[in-house]
């Protein structure tokens, strides 16, 4: 017998969820063109860094640009006035971004060098450091290590990191059309047993998901981590990001899996988000799936351990876990 008002916190075993997913650089593979073609497509990612470097760049500054690819962001920052860019791109990209800067009559102010940042040999440090080093929740791609790595080297005391700051953010979502995709291959196509296909798509990172939209959050957003990209450390950035979350459902429905973003403050007051309110860009919103789906109740506590392993260099893997704490009033 219990008194009225009382409630009695629920927990389930089988709800709790446990998936690993790797992500490896040769997804996207940065010597080709295909891939730079689908970020320089992206008109937001574009227009917002050039936006930022025309603020933040002082005239007749220096500045190094980290992970060049074809170049873009240091024709960008010469458009803003720097009187030297390094363009250091690891991939044969940079002979191509060599090409694109002559043909934009840069050679004199841009200089490509075709290397990994952490071999770079130069002398003179800089104004600005720019680097679009952002995966589909930014961190994912592990490529923020060498990024820290060339400030310490090469950023003047005082100068700018473009972005300066960056949040991952996440909150539990229900992904419509997800279900149907798992559900074709757990009904034998083509008369074969695929439920291994199906078994597979709990434990990968799905990209991209344009359609995931508020409407599909089943709770508020948190802050996973934030990155001081001018303070963080070299060290912390090499060790796995960690973090744990409690979301509250803010309706009854069902959750499938976890919606994941990032926002950046480029400087110069110009901001750039992947949030699913957001317009369409190249990164999409990332779904990191549950190897089910679980109802929730308005109300209940959804509790999230991520975390995010660097693997080596543009390597990383992911790990989630999800439990629901169901809230039962016993009156
Ligand atoms: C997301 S792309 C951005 C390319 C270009 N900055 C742009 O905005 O279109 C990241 C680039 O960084 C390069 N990269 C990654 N790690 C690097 C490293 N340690 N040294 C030099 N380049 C690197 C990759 O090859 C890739 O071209």
């Amino acid at each position: 017998m219990t008194t009225a008002g009382e409630i009695m916190l629920d927990f389930f075993n089988d709800s709790k969820r446990h998936t690993e997913v790797k992500l490896t650089a040769s997804e996207c593979d940065y010597a080709t063109w295909p891939t730079h073609r689908k970020m320089l497509s992206d008109e937001i990612r574009c227009t917002r860094f050039r936006e930022a470097l025309l603020r933040v760049v002082p005239r007749g500054g220096t500045v190094l640009d980290v992970g060049a690819g074809t170049g873009i962001l240091s024709i960008f920052a010469a458009q803003a006035g720097a009187r030297k860019v390094y363009a250091v791109e690891e991939t044969l990209m940079a002979l191509e971004a060599r090409e694109l800067v002559a043909r934009n009559g840069l050679a004199g102010r841009i200089e490509v060098l075709h290397s990994p940042i952490e071999d770079l040999v130069s002398s003179e440090k800089v104004d600005v450091i720019v680097s679009e080093w952002l995966g589909g929740f930014a961190i994912d791609e592990n490529m923020l290590p060498p990024v820290l790595l060339a400030r310490d080297r090469w950023l003047k005391s005082g100068g700018a990191m473009i972005p300066n700051r960056v949040d991952v953010w996440m909150a539990p979502c229900f992904l419509p059309g997800f279900e149907e995709k798992r559900r074709f291959w757990l009904g034998k196509p083509y008369g074969v047993d695929m439920a291994l296909v199906a078994e597979r798509m709990y434990h990968e990172l799905f990209y991209e998901q344009h359609d995931l939209s508020p409407e599909h959050l089943m709770s508020e957003a948190a802050v996973l981590w934030t990155i001081d990209v001018l303070s963080e450390t070299v060290e912390r950035s090499r060790k796995p990001f960690k973090a744990e979350s409690i979301f509250i459902a803010r309706k009854r429905g069902e959750i499938n899996g976890l919606a994941a973003w990032f926002s950046a403050d480029l400087g110069g007051g110009v901001l750039i988000s992947t949030d699913p309110a957001s317009p369409a860009n190249h990164w999409g919103r990332v779904f990191l799936p549950l190897t089910r789906p679980l109802t929730v109740q308005q109300g209940n506590t959804i509790s999230v351990n991520m975390a995010c392993h660097p693997l080596g260099p543009l390597a990383t893997r992911s790990k989630w876990t999800v439990m629901v704490k169901r809230i039962r009033s016993t009156d």
